[in-house]
């Protein structure tokens, strides 16, 4: 099998079945970002607990207008910081996030790094709880009712 063709199995298998897909009700922060590179939309939500006295993530569910990779990086990354505190799930970039796929081709890096901001964006310490802002509780509802909800783009360098 040759490195496309094992990447593409490994995307197939992991969007077979999404992990944590969709709004979460109750969430503590919601982060949307958009990607200049290709267009593509990505929403996560973080929803904290406390365990030992420690703030860590409970649970992160997604939403993303984006390509079979970002929604498979979103999956295995909402698994993945689950259980963590803010700067345990900050210290991780694109990569740690979507290190169960295996190595990312060059042309399919900006989608984790899509998962990344958007995690960010939830974990920045001005993130927001939806129901303070006034966001639309899904992506389709954003593009059809604007809100006041911001979206960050995320701006890349043209050469990665
Ligand atoms: Fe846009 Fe993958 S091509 S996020």
């Amino acid at each position: 099998m040759n490195p496309t063709e094992d990447f593409s199995n490994r995307i197939e298998e992991a969007i077979k079945h999404p992990k944590n897909l969709g709004e979460l009700d109750g969430a503590d922060a919601v982060g949307t970002v958009g990607s200049e590179d290709c267009g593509d939309m990505l929403r996560m939500w973080v929803k904290f607990k406390e365990v030992d006295g420690k703030r860590v993530i409970d649970k992160a569910t997604f939403q993303t207008f984006g390509c079979e990779t970002a929604i498979a990086v979103a999956s295995v990354a909402t698994e993945l910081i689950s259980g963590k505190t803010v700067e345990e799930a900050l210290a991780m970039d694109g990569a740690d996030l979507s290190a169960p796929l295996g190595p990312l081709p060059p042309l399919k890096i900006h989608c984790a790094q899509l998962v990344e901001e958007a995690l960010r964006s939830a974990l920045a310490p001005d993130a927001y709880a939806p129901e303070q802002k006034n966001v639309a509780p899904t992506l389709l509802q954003r593009f059809q009712a604007p809100t006041q909800e911001s979206k960050k783009i995320v701006l890349r360098p043209s050469n990665e």
